[in-house]
């Protein structure tokens, strides 16, 4: 009797920390957010690079999204607010009607709401990028592994 009690007291006060500590659903960057970034944007927000014809490719709007440390810097400034994504310029591009000229990714369909909801929570959350080094690419786009061997077709759209 006193230990069934005991164990219900126990079970109670344990409910609160739990729901407190849990983290599981915050957004994984490098599971719901990098590989759409990988895929949709840094053909366009990535490092200079030759193409294999010879032209010299900029990152475009001087936005480079394959490193962490420059993933926030746009040529007018930071383009994620921290917790904020209503002023963060890259949270809003994404989010801007179809039509519009400045939509991003200009090419291609718009983000999935999925995308754009995930986006939205890892800038509420704090724009974390965890673990992640960068990603590199080769000239054609191809992403490159830690051992800069191709591994996958950056979407080009
Ligand atoms: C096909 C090329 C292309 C792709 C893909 C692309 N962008 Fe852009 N992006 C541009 C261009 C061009 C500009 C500059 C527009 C300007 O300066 O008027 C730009 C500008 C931006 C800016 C503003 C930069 C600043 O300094 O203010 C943000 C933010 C941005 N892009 C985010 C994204 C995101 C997020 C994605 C992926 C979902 C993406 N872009 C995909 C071409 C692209």
């Amino acid at each position: 009797m006193t230990s069934k009690i005991t164990l219900t007291i126990l079970t109670l006060a344990a409910q609160p920390l739990m729901l407190a500590s849990s983290s599981a659903d915050e957004v994984d960057f490098e599971k719901d957010i990098l590989p759409v970034f990988e895929e949709r944007c840094m053909s366009c927000h990535r490092e200079t690079y030759k193409t294999s014809t010879g032209r010299t490719k900029k990152p475009k709007g001087d936005l480079r999204m394959d490193d962490p440390k420059l993933i926030s810097k746009g040529e007018d400034g930071d383009v994620i607010v921290a917790g904020k994504p209503d002023e963060s310029a890259m949270y809003k591009s994404i989010t801007l009607d179809p039509e519009d000229d400045d939509i991003m990714p200009p090419k291609g369909d718009p983000l999935t709401k999925d995308q754009i909801a995930n986006i939205k929570k890892w800038i509420e959350e704090g724009a974390k990028t965890g673990d992640w080094k960068g990603t590199k690419f080769n000239a054609d786009g191809d992403k490159l592994d830690k051992d800069g061997k191709p591994i996958k077709k950056a979407e080009d759209k």
